[in-house]
C-alpha cells in the first residue's frame, strides 16, 4: 500500500501543546502538538472502543479516559493495562506550514 501524506492542519492550526481530531470516513485520528512535535494516532482505544483524544496527555503518554490505560504516542505502545495492544500510529511531516500525515489510502 502506498503511503500518501494529507494535509490535516497548518502549524498555526495546532500550537504545542493543543490537539485536535480528524475524522476520515474509516477512521478517527488524533493529532497532536507535543513541544512542537507532532503526533498522530487513531483515536481509539485498543482495548474497548472508546475514543481517546479527552485523555490526559503527560509528555509523550496518552491515558485513556475510560478505564486508564496508557498509550506512548510515538510508538503506539500500550503500557499499562488493561490495555495490552497497541494504538495505530501514523507518520507526521511538515510541510511549508503544513502539518501533514501518512496514510495508506489504496
Ligand atoms: S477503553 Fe481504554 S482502557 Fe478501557
Amino acid at each position: 500500500m502506498a503511503l500518501q501524506y494529507v494535509t490535516f492542519c497548518t502549524v498555526d492550526e495546532l500550537p504545542s501543546g493543543s490537539r485536535e481530531v480528524f475524522d476520515l470516513e474509516t477512521m478517527s485520528i488524533l493529532l497532536m502538538n507535543v513541544n512542537g512535535t507532532y503526533y498522530a494516532v487513531e483515536n481509539m482505544c485498543s482495548h474497548e472502543e472508546y475514543e481517546l483524544h479527552e485523555g490526559e496527555l503527560d509528555g509523550c503518554i496518552l491515558e485513556c479516559p475510560k478505564h486508564s490505560a496508557t498509550f506512548d504516542i510515538r510508538s503506539g505502545e500500550a503500557l499499562t493495562a488493561p490495555a495490552f495492544s497497541p494504538i495505530r500510529i501514523f507518520p507526521v511531516k511538515v510541510e511549508g506550514n503544513d502539518v501533514q500525515v501518512g496514510l495508506n489510502l489504496d
